[in-house]
């Protein structure tokens, strides 16, 4: 009798801690969803295809507070999802990444904020191109 409990229990446990560990996994690619958003959106307006420069510094502002957030997504629960287990065994390397990104987009905030139009352009470059480089290295294909 106790067994099949037992077993149960056991499985009952292991679903939990893996939908603890997918909770994290999942809560950083919605803030990934929510960077990549702003980043087609900023795109979009940056490259004319749109009207709606008004709204650039909300995009620009949400891009930089985003980037404040990153280092916490790559706790040692998050592992898994199309995160590298690069990024925990080359953690320097990683760390480099992220500290490019939100550099980037506190860059691409500061010229979107002093309304230079020839500032705004080459900062959203550099921006996507500091994605660029953290996908390559740590994010699966
Ligand atoms: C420091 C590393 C790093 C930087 C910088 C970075 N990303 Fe990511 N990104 C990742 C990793 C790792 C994943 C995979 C996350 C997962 O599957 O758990 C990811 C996933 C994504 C996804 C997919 C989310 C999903 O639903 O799975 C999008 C979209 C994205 N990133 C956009 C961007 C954009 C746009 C930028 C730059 C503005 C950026 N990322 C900067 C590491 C980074």
């Amino acid at each position: 009798m106790m067994r099949p409990l037992l077993g149960i229990l056991m499985t009952l446990a292991a679903m939990g801690a893996s939908a603890e560990e997918s909770a994290a996994v999942k809560y950083r690619q919605h803030t990934m969803e929510a960077v990549g958003g702003h980043m087609q959106a900023a795109v979009a307006i940056v490259k004319g295809e749109v009207d709606h420069k008004s709204d650039l510094s909300v995009h620009a502002a949400g891009l930089a507070g985003l980037s404040g957030i990153a280092p916490g997504l790559f706790g040692a629960d998050a592992k898994g999802g199309d995160a590298l287990p690069a990024i925990w065994d080359d953690s320097k390397a990683f760390q480099e990444r992220l500290d490019a990104f939100r550099t980037a987009a506190v860059d691409f905030d500061a010229a979107v904020t002093s309304g230079a139009m020839e500032k705004i352009g080459p900062a959203l470059g550099a921006l996507g191109k500091a994605c660029k480089a953290c996908h390559d290295d740590f994010k699966k294909d």
